[in-house]
């Protein structure tokens, strides 16, 4: 079964517990939160306030995609305030063993995370260690960018590496999904996608959009 996992980067903050209320009615699996530091990427988002603050609204586990420098500095923090699944970036990490053996040490699922350039083979090693690969599939930073075509070709061999070596992690995909890049994903292998426009852009009723995302991809 493919798992969504709203990303709240384009929900209205404002509003923030009820349109998480309204993604765990329609059957999100995840909610994905995406933490960026105006380092690693350009723009500054949320921090372990409000994951602690989502963490009292919703049963559903906390997908927090960490877009820092330095994310060793941090973990415990996002720990205890209630993430389930803390993913790092590739590129943001030269020690990246002990850091996933640290996110492990506090109970949680670990991910790690590669923008659109680095290629499969530089998370190769990784892959016995961690729950979950998030392949972004637009370079981070926006939401309501467009899907990078070639990022396919990239899923699959992902996919070939998985399957090939045996290995049950997750292979998430993040940027451009809507209900026409959906089944393609999928089809190339992906096992969680996030979305943010195609959930909480304008227009959007949060449960029609994950209703249709859902039917596109099963
Ligand atoms: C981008 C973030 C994404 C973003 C996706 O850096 O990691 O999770 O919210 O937004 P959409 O689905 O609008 O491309
Ligand atoms: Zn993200």
């Amino acid at each position: 079964m493919i798992k969504l996992a709203p990303s709240i980067l384009a929900a209205d903050f404002s509003r923030l517990g009820e349109e998480v209320a309204a993604c765990e009615a329609a059957g999100a699996d995840y909610i994905h939160v995406d933490v960026m530091d105006g380092r690693f990427v350009p723009q500054i988002t949320v921090g372990p306030l409000i994951v602690e603050a989502l963490r009292s609204r919703t049963r559903l586990p906390l997908d927090v995609h960490l877009m820092i420098e330095e994310p060793e500095r941090h973990i415990q923090a996002f720990g205890q305030a209630g993430a389930d699944i803390l993913t790092v970036h590739q590129e943001a990490s030269s020690l990246l063993h002990r850091l996933i053996e640290r996110i492990k040490g506090l109970g949680l699922r670990a991910g790690v995370s590669i923008n659109p350039m680095t290629p499969v083979a530089s998370v190769e090693e990784v892959l016995p260690y961690i729950d979950l690969l998030l392949l972004m599939t637009v370079d981070p930073g926006y939401g309501a960018q467009t899907f990078i075509l070639s990022m396919l070709e990239k899923i699959k061999k992902a996919r070939s590496l998985l399957d090939e070596k045996g290995f049950s992690c997750e292979l998430e995909v993040d940027g451009g999904i809507n209900n026409e890049t959906a089944p393609q994903v999928v089809a190339a292998g992906a096992t969680v996608l996030v979305a943010g426009t195609a959930v909480f852009g304008e227009g959007r009723e949060i449960g029609a959009a994950i209703e249709a995302l859902r039917a596109f991809v099963s």
